[in-house]
């Protein structure tokens, strides 16, 4: 099969690539020149785990191209993926579909021959219906379909969900659309990956639906955490009491400081406008917003509290980008947290992995080059990202760095025993807080 894919974001780039190493010709379309430059010269724009190698191996087998022509990619593609940013609009929260219908509109010139075009982007209920009425607005007489086909990708590890995904959802009611997609998908459907046909309607919600459990259930255990903090129980074990209960599952029940990214904020404010717009408000997703907005605060003040104040205390955090194996600072619990923190008078010395180039545009702290340069001489240590080399920190030396041995672990990834054993005051979430011995 041929296939354009407009948008070489992260979406876009991604599927873009693993639809070419299913052995597809994909062709990546992007505006920005510069980006396609550097994709052609093997230069990645983001940072996510495997996805350099399969870039490389495609385009090297001559399946997988980047241009900046649109109307170059089109005429050939059997299916045409919109996979442009949908971001929050400003003041209302509603997903601003401006690049969206751009898109459609200059695909719409383009088209030759039946062609499917498919919603990757994340959009609103009805939006699928609008793409079709502007393109046969363009185009009277283009052979097309719109089908709707979200993306359930997790940033670090996009490329494993692309290869096993837990399901695959399009939404069109035409069979031609479908067969079309059937063949794209066809070496997941071997591997018997649950393909779920639906109405572009329900295929539309279903992202939104996702997203929006996935962020209630977050803030659910954060709420178990607080109480679990006042009681003396253990929120991991909680977590594990209830999540091994297969109508709850175990996934999306760690605590820690809120949930962030490109995703969950964004698409928990679009679908509560949506409900308000179709007037069938929904309080439960309206309350995960709003505890989510909390939680950063309330963490803000659990270091402060820990600190005994912070004013005047020269604190390392450890981990900025909103989670692990990511580059990504949209959202990032971060972006509360610390300027909270400075706003009250502590002095930020910082350590990303990954995070260092974004995070220097919006975080005026010192950002240090790794994480012992960031203990070094603080009052302690705050975690809010775990990263991988943060769970296996030399506690001998980050004691005898830091002035204070205090950690604040935001995401419970140590033990309290083997840190009160350690000689740490411990603080971390849902978990009682441990001093040494
Ligand atoms: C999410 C969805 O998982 C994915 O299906 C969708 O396509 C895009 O949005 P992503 O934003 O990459 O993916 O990250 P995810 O792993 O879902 O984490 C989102 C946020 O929730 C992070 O800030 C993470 O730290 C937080 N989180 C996640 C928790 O606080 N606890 C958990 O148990 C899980």
């Amino acid at each position: 099969m041929r296939v354009a894919m407009i948008g070489t974001g992260y979406v876009g780039l991604v599927s873009g690539a693993c639809f070419s190493e299913f052995g597809h010709h994909v062709v990546c379309v992007d505006k920005d020149a510069s980006k396609i430059e550097a994709l052609k010269a093997g230069k990645i724009p983001i940072f996510e785990p495997g996805l350099d190698e399969v870039v490389a191996a495609n385009v090297k087998a001559g399946r997988l191209s980047f241009t900046t022509d649109l109307k170059s990619a089109v005429p050939e593609a059997d299916a045409v993926f919109i996979a442009v940013g949908t971001p929050s609009r400003r003041g209302d929260g509603h997903a601003d579909l401006a690049y969206m219908f751009g898109a459609a509109k200059e695909i719409a010139e383009a088209l030759v021959g039946y062609t499917v075009v498919v919603n990757k982007s994340t959009v609103p209920v009805g939006t699928g219906q609008k793409v079709e009425d502007t393109i046969r607005s363009v185009r009277p007489d283009a052979d097309f379909d719109v089908a709707s086909n979200p993306e359930f990708l997790r940033e670090g590890s996009a490329i494993e969900d692309f290869r096993h995904p837990d399901r695959i959802v399009c939404g069109t009611t035409s069979e031609r659309a479908a067969n079309v997609l059937r063949e794209l998908y066809r070496p997941l459907f071997l591997n018997e990956t649950p393909i779920v046909f639906t109405s572009r309607e329900s295929s539309e919600l279903i992202k939104y639906a996702g997203n929006a459990f996935l962020a209630t259930k977050i803030m659910f255990i954060n709420e178990m955490a607080d109480i679990c903090e006042r009681v003396g129980a253990n929120v991991q074990d909680v977590a594990r009491g209830i999540g091994l209960d297969g109508r709850i599952g175990k996934k999306f029940l760690n605590a820690g400081p809120g949930y962030g990214g490109s995703c969950f904020p964004k698409d928990t404010l679009a679908l509560l406008r949506t409900a308000e717009e179709v007037n069938a408000p929904t309080a439960i997703v309206a309350a995960v917003v709003q505890a989510n907005d909390r939680r950063k605060i309330a963490m803000a003040e659990k270091i402060d509290a820990a600190f005994g104040g912070v004013k005047g205390k020269r604190i390392a955090v450890l981990g900025l980008t909103f989670k692990p194996n990511t580059d990504d600072m949209r959202d990032a619990p971060s972006l509360v947290i610390v300027p909270w923190l400075k706003e009250h008078g502590a002095d930020i010395h910082a350590y990303d992995p990954e995070g260092k180039k974004e995070a220097e545009k919006l975080l005026d702290v010192t950002h240090c080059p790794d994480a012992y340069t960031a203990l070094n001489g603080a009052d302690g240590v705050v975690i809010l990202t775990e990263w991988n080399e943060f769970r296996a920190l030399d506690l001998v030396k980050t004691k005898k760095l830091l002035k204070r041995p205090l950690m604040v672990d935001l995401r419970n990834i140590y033990r309290p025993q083997l840190m009160a054993d350690a000689g740490y005051t411990y603080v971390s979430v849902g978990r009682a807080t441990v001093k040494p011995k």
